[in-house]
């Protein structure tokens, strides 16, 4: 039996002292495995995705990614806050994850080169290196004339695979996107799609993706549909790509 790259079980959380938005959830996914999460606005896929990345933290129920336990109370001794994760434990983790999130995040003073150069700087790559692998994925995702743009120059789609091509190029263990194809035609949601599947035969690279399009549900592996918080569907397409 593989092990899971994220396991949660009986996962409960809410904002403040709202009603829960996820309500004991119980999920695992593999490696190399490409899942879409949908559902219904304010079902909690944000959320979910937000607690896989550590970048916050639950207390009821257990989370696990690559072998992190995320939940705030089994690391209070060394956590600054009850609220997060163990610091430490929270930071080596996220150094493993591609984000692919709503608001792209690029820096708006660096070209398309330098923002996703950036990323390969964390991991002290040599910077002849950095060039050329950021320019590569740069080209696979369709930008190979657009190195030197900065993103007020570039379209919404463009801006979107510039943050793809950032999440990618370290080549992550786990890929966790929001919504990543919103401002995508299909051809190029289904590149993008293909890049997924590429990053799980090269690197073994899990993608974890929320979206509402579904066009893309046939080309993943999984579709997991939420409601309320909980999982009300959770279906496999494994003859779609393969694994
Ligand atoms: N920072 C926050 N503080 C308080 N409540 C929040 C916060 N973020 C989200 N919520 C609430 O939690 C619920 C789930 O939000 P979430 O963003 O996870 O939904 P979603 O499934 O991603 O929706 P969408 O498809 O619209 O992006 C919503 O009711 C939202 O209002
Ligand atoms: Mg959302």
């Amino acid at each position: 039996m593989v092990t899971p790259v994220v396991s949660i079980s009986e996962l409960s959380y809410g904002y403040g002292n709202s009603l829960p938005i996820l309500n004991g959830l119980t999920l695992s996914f593999d490696p190399k495995e490409i899942i879409i999460i949908t559902g219904p606005s304010g079902s909690g896929k944000t959320t979910l995705l937000t607690l896989m990345g550590a970048l916050r933290s639950a207390t009821v129920g257990q989370i696990t990614v690559m072998g992190h336990d995320l939940m705030a109370a089994n690391g209070q001794k060394k956590s600054l806050f009850k609220s997060f994760a163990p610091l430490k434990t929270a930071l080596n983790l996220r150094k493993n994850i591609g984000f692919i999130f709503q608001n792209h995040n690029l820096i708006k003073s660096l070209t398309a080169q330098s923002n996703v150069e950036m990323a390969l700087e964390l991991d002290n790559v040599p910077p002849k290196d950095r060039e050329k692998r950021a320019k590569t994925m740069l080209k696979r995702l369709g930008l190979g004339h657009h190195f030197l743009s900065y993103p007020a120059q570039l379209s919404g789609g463009q801006r979107q695979r510039v943050a793809i091509a950032r999440a990618l190029v370290r080549q992550p263990a786990l890929i966790l996107a929001d919504e990543p194809t919103a401002s995508l035609d299909f051809a190029s949601a289904t590149e993008v799609m293909a890049c997924f599947k590429e990053a799980a035969s090269l690197w073994g690279t899990t993608t974890i993706m929320v979206t509402h399009d579904q066009r893309l549900m046939p080309l993943v592996n999984r579709v997991i549909v939420l409601e309320d918080g909980i999982v009300v569907k959770d279906y496999r397409n494994d003859g779609a790509l393969g694994r």
